[in-house]
């Protein structure tokens, strides 16, 4: 059974069977991950071109090693040693390495809407890597399966998201995600933080952290997005951390088993507590590792559709 969409550009409106297609499939190449040669030739002779104009380091490796374990040819391109510092515009760049003969195109952009813009001007799979503060659905996709993997189900869990929800293109990507998969979401962050009306896409909200903590079986901790301004939002990092903060002492106060995930990078110290990030309740490496099998199965499920 093929994917409903030749492209993946968010999981707003994704069908509950494709995102259980592309769970399933990926824990067949989380499989292929542990094998000694971690190869396999699902997409040999694909040509996949991974075109991010903003910095990246888990979603762009993740990308380019899931398509070299498919055997695909993978091309990356960044903007700042590109012809685009010589004024070359979007659209440009895009026919002019298509016409390079390409087959998918993985996009990161702080524009969004730009993998949007992409399917209108090309005829490639277009995969959504993080558009401005809209949607990163792999990034979804991945901690969805680490929840899965870790507590065995999806449906009825409950799922906090805790930040700065309101520049996350992480958290938008989860709500749509979970909700679909039967979890139960809540949102938690300085009222600065949260966006108005955001019930309305079926989350509670919460704006006490031990709340959250007492309420929920995970906390799904989103970075402060420090280059996005987000800092005009709170009076101090100090108070940030204070106030919402991940430590040891918190999670012990409140005595839970809970799940601690982080889709990085981590400002340490300020949205977790050294001690948290690298403690038993933490789940992060094992996001990273995922997010490989993850990246996987969505280039397979696009790259066989055409
Ligand atoms: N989680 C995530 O998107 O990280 P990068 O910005 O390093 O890709």
């Amino acid at each position: 059974m093929p994917l409903s969409n030749r492209h993946l550009l968010g999981l707003e409106g994704v069908p509950k069977e494709d995102i259980q297609l592309i769970l399933d499939t990926t824990t067949t190449f989380r499989e292929v991950l542990e094998r000694p040669i971690k190869k396999v030739p699902t997409l040999q002779g694909k040509t996949v071109v991974n075109l991010f104009f903003e910095n990246s380091t888990r979603t762009r490796i993740s990308f380019e090693l899931a398509e070299k374990r498919l055997s695909a040819d993978a091309v990356n391109f960044s903007s700042s040693s590109s012809s685009v510092s010589k004024g070359e515009t979007l659209k440009d760049t895009m026919r002019n390495i298509e016409a390079m003969k390409v087959d998918m195109v993985v996009v990161r952009h702080s524009a969004a809407g730009t993998p949007k813009f992409l399917t209108n001007i090309c005829d490639s799979n277009i995969i959504n890597a993080g558009d401005g503060i809209h949607e990163h659905p792999t990034q979804a996709l991945l901690d969805i399966y680490s929840i899965r993997e870790k507590l065995g189900k999806l449906e009825g869990l409950k799922v906090c998201i805790v930040g700065d929800v309101a520049h996350s293109r992480v958290a938008l990507s989860n709500i749509f995600g979970l909700i679909t998969m039967g979890a139960k979401v809540s949102v938690c962050g300085p009222s600065t933080m949260i966006p108005r009306n955001i019930e309305e896409l079926g989350v509670d909200v919460i704006y006490n952290i031990d709340e959250a903590i007492q309420e929920n079986n995970v906390l799904n901790v989103l970075r402060i997005q420090l280059e996005r301004k987000a800092r005009e939002y709170f009076p101090s990092i100090r108070e940030y951390a204070k106030y919402f903060g991940i430590t040891e002492e918190r999670l012990e106060k409140n005595g839970k088993d809970i799940v601690i995930m982080h889709p990085g990078p981590i400002n340490r110290g300020v949205e977790l507590s050294a001690a948290v990030a690298d403690g038993l309740h933490q789940i992060i490496l094992q996001q990273v590792t995922n997010g490989v099998a993850v990246r996987m199965a969505v280039l397979y499920l696009l790259g066989t559709m055409n």
